[in-house]
């Protein structure tokens, strides 16, 4: 068959997997011309690594000086009936083919993250793969909901806290500005959102490693958090994801008198706004990243995740005298958005952006454009029009 981009709201229904082989080798190509991470670690977890930040996180890790073995946990679909699969699924499959070249262990264990069945597969691994101890554990899941032991779900909701706010979604189907106005979170919502996307799960994970002896000698941790600029604090710093982010910097703490009986350290890494499966559906957002993309790439300090994430673990994280952190202990790698210069720009286009111009005044196109990728659509080199062989994609495993 012919793989065409199926687009769906702000979703993805379809994915090509020759084009993720491409956005993957892409990265991989990127991490190995840039500053080698130094000292890094050689046995990595990560929670959520089939996309975004964490799949960046382990690419870096793996081709960017480290040369680490992964074990990646992802919550992912390959073809049936329904489809193709997503792209995560295929992302896997061409990271671990890539690693075993070049002579890493690469495991891939798919899985609900949050479910007790998932934690035993990753001790197992751990244990038979890395002699029973792990150096780095990254936390990279993002989700709407998250299992309960009695097999219910806390749900995640996006929203304001306290009063209403009105923000606009970019509808990549129809390729239309639309404004929404959310009312303010229940209390019910702010307290799904926590348990979801706060810092509960993370200590769970972390408490669970520990107790299996699976910690490393100076073993660290990071999660992955996001604060923005004033403008985007109503939907973002101070709605129920901002009170998630909180819950989460104050587990780095917890988790770093933990890890500290192990000479490690826990840290909450606040990265840059970027275009992934999970934050196009913030509303507010996306004129935000509009006006942020076109601002950072005319002044040539645009990154995206894999940019971001070698330059913390090469820069940051590992081969430094002493961790960079600020005030709260929080590991910056949103200083360049954050650049006074770069945000009043992006106030300014941000004033003049509306429905009728935000393709010109934003950088709509640069935006669609990651998001196909991240599909694997619109990759150069990728020939579209060649057909796919399901069957043969069906005996592809992860
Ligand atoms: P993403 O959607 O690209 O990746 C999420 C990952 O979590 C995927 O690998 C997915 O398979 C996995 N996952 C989701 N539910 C799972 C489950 N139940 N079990 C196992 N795996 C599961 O998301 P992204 O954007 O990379 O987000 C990662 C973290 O980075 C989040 O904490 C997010 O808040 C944070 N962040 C994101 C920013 C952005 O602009 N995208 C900015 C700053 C922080």
């Amino acid at each position: 068959m012919i793989i065409e981009p199926v687009i769906r709201g702000v979703i993805a229904r379809s994915s090509h997997p020759e084009g993720c082989k491409k956005a993957v080798d892409n990265q991989i190509e990127y991490v190995k011309s840039a500053t080698p991470i130094k000292d890094g670690p050689k046995r990595v977890l990560i929670l959520g690594a089939s996309s975004g930040f964490g799949l960046a996180a382990r690419i870096a890790l793996t081709f960017g000086g480290a040369e680490a073995d992964t074990i990646g946990v992802s919550f992912e679909h390959g073809p049936s009936e329904k489809g193709v699969g997503s792209a995560g699924w295929y992302n896997n499959i061409h990271f671990k083919h890539r690693a075993q070249q070049a002579g890493r262990q690469a495991i891939n264990i798919i899985g609900d993250a949050y479910s007790s069945e998932t934690r035993e597969q990753v001790i197992e691994a751990i244990e038979t793969y890395f002699e029973g101890e792990v150096d780095l554990i990254i936390y990279s899941l993002a989700s709407g909901r998250r299992t309960k032991e009695d097999g219910n779900y806390w749900h995640s909701a996006i929203k304001p806290i306290g009063e209403s706010v009105s923000g606009a979604i970019i509808n990549l189907e129809t390729q239309k500005w639309e404004n929404t106005t959310l009312a303010p979170a229940t209390d019910d919502e702010i307290e799904g959102t926590l348990k979801v996307m706060g810092g509960q799960d993370w200590e769970n994970w972390i408490d669970t490693l520990i107790n299996t002896d699976s910690i490393a000698n100076g073993c660290k941790t990071i999660a992955f958090s996001y604060i923005g600029p004033e403008i985007t604090h109503p939907i973002y710093l101070d709605g129920t994801l901002g009170r998630a982010k909180v819950d989460l910097h104050q587990t780095s703490h917890a988790l770093n008198l933990e890890l500290a009986h192990f000479n490690g350290n826990a840290y909450a890494a606040v990265c840059k706004a970027l275009v992934t499966k999970a934050s196009v559906f913030i509303p507010g957002l996306t004129p935000y990243l509009l006006a942020l993309y076109k601002t950072m790439k005319e002044q040539g300090t645009h990154e995206g995740c894999i940019e971001q994430m070698q330059r913390l673990f090469s820069t940051k994280l590992y081969g430094q005298d002493k961790v960079p952190v600020d005030g709260e202990r929080l590991l910056r790698v949103d200083d360049l958005e954050l650049d006074p210069e770069i945000q009043r720009q992006v106030a300014e286009r941000l004033s003049q952006m509306d429905e009728s111009n935000f393709k010109e005044i934003g950088d709509f196109d640069g935006f669609q454009q990651e998001f196909l990728n991240l599909n694997g659509f619109g990759l150069e080199g990728v020939d579209y029009a060649k057909r796919t062989d399901v069957d043969k994609l069906k005996t592809l495993t992860p």
